[in-house]
């Protein structure tokens, strides 16, 4: 069983990949009929968050409450705990939170923030995001989304769009797709924000582009990310890509009809809203998919 959850190269075992979306199933179909087993019940996890959150902190919250768990919240880290405030080291941080919670929820704004605690911790550290590194837990909502909107996860072309340089989604994203044979990368991105080296191992089939326009036509999956402002040295550097990419109606009539178009959220300015209502545009299911695979996740970490 695995105990900390700290980037997508874990995972190894498609057929682990393929109980845990079975276990979402699950999760999902006893919440809608309100048969949840409060299997957490007596459990305290810590959510650890030194940068901004939506969807991931409060899923995995409710994810925990609907399970019967019990909750340590510091949404603001950077500001609140004594880590950055006080000085004291992520490490002190973690062994003291060991002593309180069950298992660990951790955002750290630094690349390798989820090993490092991990390597001091008793109890399971998740990576819910570290720095422009990994978020693996999103990888595994993304693959499960897939799954359940095309029905298969090998063979596809899959075009991942907008700043891959910086985006963690998405390196956590391509390994965990790269397990399913026969699966092609379309990587579209300004040259400046293309996706490091370290994630481009043997054996995945990729192709980098700098318009969105040459694949519009071939993909089956159409992932696009936002620019990942906070990473930038500057506004200036930033506002220079900013827009780079925008899919609004003109690119939907280009896309296949049997196509997808993803988004982690949150977006800026990427893909207009005139989008949202056009049956292939899935991020806001894939959101709520996050729910179900992180509940099926708590569970199977921490019985
Ligand atoms: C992503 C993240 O934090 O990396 N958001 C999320 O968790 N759904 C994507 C982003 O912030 O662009």
């Amino acid at each position: 069983m695995l105990s900390h959850i700290l980037k997508s190269s874990q995972f190894k075992d498609v057929n682990y990949l393929d109980t845990l979306f079975a276990s979402a199933e699950e999760m999902r179909e006893a919440d809608e009929k309100n048969k949840l087993v409060k299997s957490l019940e007596g459990k305290i996890i810590a959510t650890l968050f030194f940068e901004p959150s939506t969807r991931t902190r409060l899923s995995f919250e409710a994810a925990a409450l609907k399970l019967g768990a019990s909750l340590l919240s510091t949404e603001n880290a950077r500001q609140s705990l004594s880590v950055t405030a006080k000085g004291e080291t992520l490490q002190d941080t973690i062994r003291i939170v060991n002593g309180y919670a069950d298992a660990i929820i951790l955002r750290h704004h630094e690349k390798g923030g989820a090993e490092l605690a991990a390597s001091v911790s008793d109890v399971s550290v998740i990576n819910a995001g570290d720095g422009a590194g990994e978020h693996p837990t999103q990888a595994l909502g993304d693959v499960y989304t897939i799954k359940k909107e095309l029905g298969k996860l090998e063979n596809l072309k899959i075009a991942l769009v907008g700043d891959l340089l910086y985006g963690r989604t998405v390196h956590s994203l391509l390994p965990m797709l790269s397990l399913y044979p026969g699966n092609k990368f379309y990587l579209v991105s300004p040259p400046q924000l293309r996706l490091p080296g370290e994630y481009k191992t043997a054996g995945i089939e990729f192709e980098e582009f700098d318009s969105v326009d040459l694949v519009l036509d071939k993909v089956d999956v159409l992932y696009v990310t936002r620019i990942q402002k906070e990473r930038f040295a500057s506004e200036e550097e930033y506002k220079k890509l900013k827009g780079s990419y925008v899919i609004d109606g003109v690119s939907m009539k280009k896309l296949k009809q049997d196509a997808i178009i993803m988004h982690p959220l949150p977006r800026v300015d990427e893909i207009a809203a005139e989008v949202d209502s056009d049956p292939r545009a899935v991020y806001f299911r894939q959101a709520a998919n996050g729910l179900y695979l992180r509940m099926a996740l708590l569970a199977q970490i921490l019985q």
